[in-house]
């Protein structure tokens, strides 16, 4: 075994742990990078962005099939899976090569190995023990299994994702962000959902108002949904699994080709050796951290999933931000009043700040305007007339605090808002600001027009 120093070592090269990296070795830290399994974590290989090229091929093949009256005529469009999946792979590659090109390029070491801590100053990795000045804990998470016979006949997102033939029938137990996900990509390609939700609606944490209209889309798509439904077996019967579940206090059963359980990820701190350590955790809420991202024993930070507060990419890279300027001697504390998350189903599903139910129990005084896609021009060119978007101000600051947008290009449209709520931007500044035309962006033009009451198209 060889003692090794370093002055940063991060644990876990996903998107927490590759952004900090760069970051810190771009600001002259001598930075070890670990990852037992490979570069960009599970947002790069089997999250993020292999759900979204899927989803692109979904979104594609309905266009496709409804492009007549675009004046575009198309015979007998068909699925080739195997195709799809292997452009997925090639998406990912480019980033994940992008990725090491980078860490290689500002000088971070990378390896390959399993990091454990043997206790509060030593990681022992491969066949070397590792000290440093600070250390990342940015493991991420993993699976959550639920425990009832027949489990082992379920797939997770992982090896759904490298499926590469059609199944006519597809159950998914758990109706939240990755069923959902999932459920729209393979309904989109033709295939019969049917999601098996625990709760009494799907997208739990979404305002209702948006899980209820998504529902409209959902059946448009023949994908069933079935709610206030507990899984208690599957059983694999003739090549079919049979998935039995109870209702409203009734037995019943769903058959389908494949199963997909989606029930939620946990902290991924298994052998990692934390009980050798003084570091609080626990196998449900993960690592616990202050505001600084600095767990309660010195010099060892935690980010991204494994601290289990916020479950997104762009919270483990921000995340991962805050802890090096903390390490490099900064007082940075993470602020997590304005985190945009988009659920790709189609429509799209966007939010950032406070929803009209969080200002109520909050007892903030806001009022609110809702702009429809009918009052754009380029959303009808997209045939996107579904779509909506809610702005939200504080009454009394009159700074904005919140928008949801449902329909097309809302994950691109959730951006401009994030900028002005992260900014303490008003309505009044964003009512100064030109916006291009013809785009859906002047919709939030339209609403902060709106919440003055000078728009012209807004329903409050
Ligand atoms: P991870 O990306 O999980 O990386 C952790 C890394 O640590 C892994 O590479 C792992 O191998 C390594 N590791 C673990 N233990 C050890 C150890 N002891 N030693 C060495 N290495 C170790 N988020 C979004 O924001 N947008 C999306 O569209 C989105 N889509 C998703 C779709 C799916 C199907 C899934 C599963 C997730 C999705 N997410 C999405 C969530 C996103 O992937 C995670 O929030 C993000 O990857 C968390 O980043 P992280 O760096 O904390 O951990
Ligand atoms: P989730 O927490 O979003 O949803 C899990 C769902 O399973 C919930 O609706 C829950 O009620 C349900 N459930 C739990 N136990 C059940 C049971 N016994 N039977 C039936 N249903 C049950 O977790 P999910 O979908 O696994 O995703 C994990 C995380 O990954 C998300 O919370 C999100 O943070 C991240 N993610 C983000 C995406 C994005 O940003 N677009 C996409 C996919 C994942």
């Amino acid at each position: 075994m060889d003692n090794k120093k370093t002055d940063l070592l991060i644990i876990g090269a996903g998107p927490g742990g590759y952004v900090s990296a760069i970051y810190a070795a771009k600001k002259g830290l001598n930075v070890t990078l670990v990852d037992a399994k490979w570069v960009g974590g599970t947002c790069l290989n089997v999250g993020c962005i292999p759900t979204k090229a899927l989803v692109k091929s979904a979104e594609l093949y309905q266009e496709i099939l409804h492009s007549e009256h675009n004046g575009i005529f198309l015979e007998n469009p068909s699925i080739n899976l195997g195709i799809i999946i292997d452009k997925k792979d090639e998406v990912k590659e480019k980033l994940v090569t992008g990725v090491a090109f980078l860490l290689e390029k500002y000088g971070v070491t990378v390896i390959h190995g399993f990091a454990k801590f043997l206790n509060d100053k030593e990681v022992s990795v491969n066949d070397d023990i590792y000290t440093a000045k600070n250390i990342i804990i940015a493991t991420g998470s993993k699976t959550k299994h639920l425990n009832f016979p027949g489990n082992d006949l379920a797939i997770d997102s992982e090896v759904l994702l490298n499926n590469k033939e059609l199944p006519k029938t597809l159950a998914i137990i758990g109706g939240g962000v990755i069923g959902m996900e999932f459920a729209f990509i393979y309904a989109s390609f033709g295939v019969a959902v049917t999601v098996i939700e625990f709760l009494p609606r799907v997208l739990p944490g979404v305002d209702k108002e948006f899980s209820s209209r998504l529902m409209r889309f959902a059946k448009q798509l023949n994908i069933t949904i079935l709610n206030n439904a507990g899984v208690t077996e599957i059983k694999e019967e003739n090549g079919l699994k049979t998935v039995m579940f109870t209702q409203k206090d009734k037995e019943k059963v769903v058959q389908a080709d494949m199963v997909l359980e989606a029930v939620g990820r946990v902290p991924m701190i298994d052998n990692l050796g934390l009980e050798n350590t003084k570091i609080l955790h626990d196998f449900r809420s993960g690592v616990s951290v202050d505001s600084h991202m600095l767990t309660n024993v010195a010099n060892i930070y935690a980010i991204g999933d494994v601290t289990n507060i916020i479950q997104l990419a762009h919270v483990a890279s921000h995340q991962g931000l805050v802890a090096v300027d903390n390490i490099l001697g900064k007082d940075r504390e993470m602020n997590y009043d304005a985190i945009p998350a988009v659920i790709f189903t189609t429509p799209t599903i966007a939010t950032v700040g406070k929803t009209e139910a969080m200002c109520k129990e909050e007892e903030i005084d806001y009022e609110v305007v809702k702009v429809p896609y009918t009052a754009n021009g380029k959303a009808l060119i997209m045939e996107a007339e579904a779509g909506y978007m809610k702005l939200l101000r504080d009454t009394s600051s009159k700074k904005l605090i919140g928008a949801m947008i449902f329909g097309k290009d809302a994950d691109n449209l959730i951006a401009t808002v994030t900028l002005a709520i992260t900014k303490g931007l008003s309505a009044e500044d964003l009512q100064e600001t030109v916006f291009a035309h013809p785009t859906v962006q002047e919709l939030v033009h339209e609403a902060a027009m709106g919440l003055d009451q000078f728009g012209i198209h807004f329903l409050n």
